[in-house]
Order: structure tokens, then sequence, then C-alpha cells
């Protein structure tokens, strides 16, 4: 499996890493990796990791401006694109199909090949540009996975969390990371009776 992978300057650079680090561990997916400017800096403002030491965790590195990259052309085979984090800025550029540097340009080749694209966005709260934007790449197909805690995995530290989403993005490509928590049911933890009275 080949995966690209774009990292943008939206709070959640360590989600990003993490999603490395973990592919970094299946040896059948070779990952592609391109860092925004501003991604750079959020890499260093939020994680303390320098952008060298997050293109060591993939195979292949791309400067963000170099249209001439493999990805920039459909006849490049990929498995589909995730953007992690995804910033509201290069939401909108890969919604209007607006190819202005390397990664709105594998993400435009994603699309037009109709492989599997999946954006971790992050912003909060959410304008009505970010939600039509959200909405109308939905609409053709596009996974939008914002970076939301599942709660009910009862996570006790950031890293939990981290771990919990990062999964749930790499469950879109059919990549398991091993022990993830997974609900399976509250099953006989609650007998009818007491689910009765709790109403
Ligand atoms: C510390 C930091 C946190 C940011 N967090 C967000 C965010 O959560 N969402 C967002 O859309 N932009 C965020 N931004 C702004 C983006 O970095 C900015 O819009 C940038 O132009 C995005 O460009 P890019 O998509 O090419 O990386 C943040 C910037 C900084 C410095």
């Amino acid at each position: 499996m080949r995966l690209v992978v774009a990292m943008t300057g939206a709070s959640g650079a360590v989600l990003g890493i993490r999603l490395l680090e973990r592919l970094r561990d299946v040896p059948s997916v070779e990952t592609h990796l391109v860092m925004s400017r501003w991604a750079r800096q959020t890499i260093r403002l939020e994680a303390n990791r320098t952008a060298s030491e997050v293109a060591s965790l993939a195979d292949h590195v791309y400067h963000p401006e170099d249209q001439a990259a493999p990805i920039s052309s459909g006849s490049f085979l990929t498995d589909g694109m995730v953007v992690v984090p995804c910033s509201m800025k290069t939401l909108a550029g890969i919604r209007a199909g607006y190819s202005d540097g390397l990664i709105t340009r594998a993400a435009d080749v994603t699309l037009k090949e109709r492989r599997k694209l999946v954006l971790v966005v992050r912003e909060t709260p959410l304008s009505e540009i970010h939600l039509e934007n959200m909405l109308s790449l939905a609409r053709m197909g596009v996974s939008i996975l914002p970076p939301v805690p599942a709660f009910y995995a009862m996570p006790s530290t950031i890293e939990d969390v981290v771990d919990n989403i990062v999964a749930r993005a790499l469950d879109q490509f059919g990549v398991a990371v091993p022990e993830t928590p997974r609900w399976a049911g509250a099953g006989a933890a609650l007998s009818l009776a007491e689910q009765a009275s709790i109403y």
C-alpha cells in the first residue's frame, strides 16, 4: 500500500506525527509525506520536534512547492491520501480545486482519480464557509474526520486520545492498529432491569 500523508498548519501536529509513527511499524505501507510551511512551524511550536525529525518517519518526503513530485500526477499510483491535521485554508483549496502547492495538487489528483481522501480537519468553532467546504467535499466522497475524542474509550492521557484518533483515520484505509480500543457494546455490563431503572 502507498499512502500520501500531508501535514498542514492546523493545530494537532502530534496527530500527523503519531500517524507516521504508526505507519512506520507497518512495513506493507509506503508513506509519501508533504509538510506545509506552517506545518513545520506547528511541529516546532506544539510538538517540540523539528521538521527533519518528522521527515525521517516517512519513506519519501517532498517539498510543499514541488509540483513535479511523483504524487503530483495521477499516473503515480497510490491508495489514497490523508491530510492530518488539515487547516481550513487547505480544506478550502482542496474544495475549490485550487492546486497552488503540492498538498492541494496531490489532493486534487486523489479526487480526480477517485481515490480515498481523508481530511482530519481542525478548527473550532466552525464558520459557514468551513462547514460548506466540508459538506461539499463529503458529497464527493471525501472522509471528513475531525479529531474528536472518543470519550467512551475512557482515555486517561492525551496520548490515548491521539492514538484513538489516528487509529480511526487509519481504519479508513483498512490499516488496523493493534490494541485500539473498540466499542463492542455495553454487553452484560447492564442487565435489562438495570437499563430499565435508568429510565
Ligand atoms: C499554533 C497555530 C495553530 C493553528 N491552528 C489552526 C487550526 O487549528 N486550524 C486552522 O485552520 N488554522 C490554524 N492555524 C493557522 C494556519 O496555520 C494558517 O491558516 C496557515 O496559512 C495554513 O496554511 P497551510 O494549510 O498551508 O498549512 C494555526 C496557526 C498556528 C501558528
